[in-house]
């Protein structure tokens, strides 16, 4: 039933803030969301990262960990505010050690090291200058990135530049529900454009500071749907479609933003500067999908104020997040990205399902999340087989940690975390996960 290449990644991912703590421990500066979960009310339960998971005080058992479960690939991210703590300028060395003896550690158990430079956590210092939605923003991006690139280039090929610059931009920006927790969809747009032009501008640099690198970005992607065959419901479905995958799919292949959002959307768009979508689309290595579900789409039941999209009809599956449980999506995504815009090779570079799991007699079992893990891994040895490239698979998450405006009220890991203890307890999936590997790597 399952055909997977030899050579093909196995692995799990993380993000700096969700699971490191550690939030102002050896010169690290403050990031967006060490503010906005330090304000009351805008994390569940007033949750926030400054503990986590301590994995920067624990990464050692965590790569154990890994090794363990036969991870062939392990995707992090390094926190901006611990390397640059203001942002640009003065480095400081303590955050570039903690990530370097990290690699180190990584390569000594035969993981490769999958390294995205920014997920979420922009340095204050560079939100009080206006932070995303100043075209300044991208200078510092490249400061930052040449700084990493030439201290863990000789190590890591593997580089992602950004994690969803669409929840970046428009969750934080427009929604309002991540930091900075702003509310207009003109400074969305803004910061969209600078986050794609950072990456842009990053990929030659990340190209000539490690030999052989292997570039890209990744992109949260969700098949928009139509309910119902009636042009009201598929003219809904094409604008969520334009909203969430569009806008960045289209420029990162070469063919502008999309006009019908751009109209649709009524910006001037007067921060685009001569020679930025050439910019944009620089050719990657691959695309990184992180996917979790489709949205379906009734046009009566979409606000454009609300800027959500709603999804009407439900599977009858659903995980604790309230999301569609939908394995075909994955299948219908790498199909477009290969077909559609024909990128040279795709990662999943994130997939998992949050469920509310419990502790008995020591045990995590979990039947409902390696049900999930299965049945999309279903759909990528279908798309393998049906000719798209893809290369490699990183489960969200490795661990249970920090579920953004949710808190830890979410778990998403295939490792069970105690907060209170900080114990690790591998759940039913991961071990379930771990088997499945080995056999797909004889
Ligand atoms: C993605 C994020 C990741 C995690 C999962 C559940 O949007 O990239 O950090 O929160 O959702």
């Amino acid at each position: 039933m399952f055909q997977f290449p030899k050579g093909f990644l196995w692995g799990a991912a993380t993000a700096s803030y969700q699971i490191e703590g550690a939030w102002n421990e050896d010169g690290k500066g403050e990031s967006i969301w060490d503010r906005f979960s330090h304000t009351p009310g805008m994390v569940q339960d007033g949750d926030t990262g400054d503990v986590a998971c301590d994995h920067y005080h624990r990464w050692r058992e965590d790569v154990a960990l890994m090794k363990d479960l036969g991870l062939n690939a392990y995707r992090f991210s390094t926190a901006w505010a611990r390397i640059l703590p203001e942002g640009r300028g003065r480095v400081n060395p303590a955050g570039i050690d903690f990530y370097s003896r990290l690699v180190d550690a990584l390569l000594e158990a035969k993981i490769e090291p999958w390294i995205t430079l920014y997920h979420w956590d922009l340095p204050q210092a560079l939100q009080d200058k206006g932070g995303w939605t100043e075209r300044a923003v991208v200078d510092a991006f490249l400061e930052y990135t040449d700084t990493v690139t030439r201290a863990l280039g000789d190590r890591v090929k593997n580089w992602i530049t950004l994690n969803e610059p669409w929840v970046s931009a428009f969750v934080g920006y427009e929604m309002g529900r991540h930091a900075p927790g702003h509310t207009s969809r003109d400074e969305a747009i803004a910061a969209a454009h600078h986050l794609l032009l950072a990456h842009g501008k990053a990929v030659p640099l990340i190209r000539a500071n490690c030999a052989n690198a292997n570039a890209g970005v990744t992109l949260n992607l969700s098949p928009q749907e139509p309910a119902s065959p009636s042009l009201a419901d598929k003219k809904a479905a094409a604008w969520f479609d334009g909203y969430i995958n569009r806008w960045f799919l289209d420029p990162l292949a070469a063919r502008g933003y999309p006009q019908d959002m751009v109209n649709s959307f009524g910006n001037k768009m007067e921060f685009i500067q001569p020679g930025d979508m050439d910019a944009i689309a620089a050719p990657v290595d691959f695309v990184g999908v992180n996917y979790y579900m489709r949205g379906v789409i009734r046009a009566d039941n979409v606000s454009e104020e609300e800027n959500e999209p709603r999804s009407v009809f439900r599977g009858d599956e659903e995980t604790e997040m309230g999301w569609e449980v939908y394995p075909k999506g994955l299948y219908n995504t790498l199909g477009r990205l290969h077909f559609e815009y024909g990128f040279p090779a795709i990662y999943i570079t994130e997939n998992g399902a949050a469920f509310a799991d419990t502790v008995t007699d020591g045990q995590v079992d979990d039947p409902a999340r390696l049900s999930y893990i299965k049945r999309h891994l279903e759909m990528v040895s279908r798309a393998i087989n049906a000719g798209m490239p893809v290369k490699g698979y990183f489960v969200w998450s490795l661990l249970d940690n920090f579920e953004w405006g949710f808190g830890f009220s979410k778990r998403f890991g295939i490792v069970y975390v105690d907060y209170k203890t900080q114990k690790r307890t591998v759940k039913s999936s991961g071990r379930w996960y771990s088997r499945f590997i080995r056999e797909m790597t004889v």
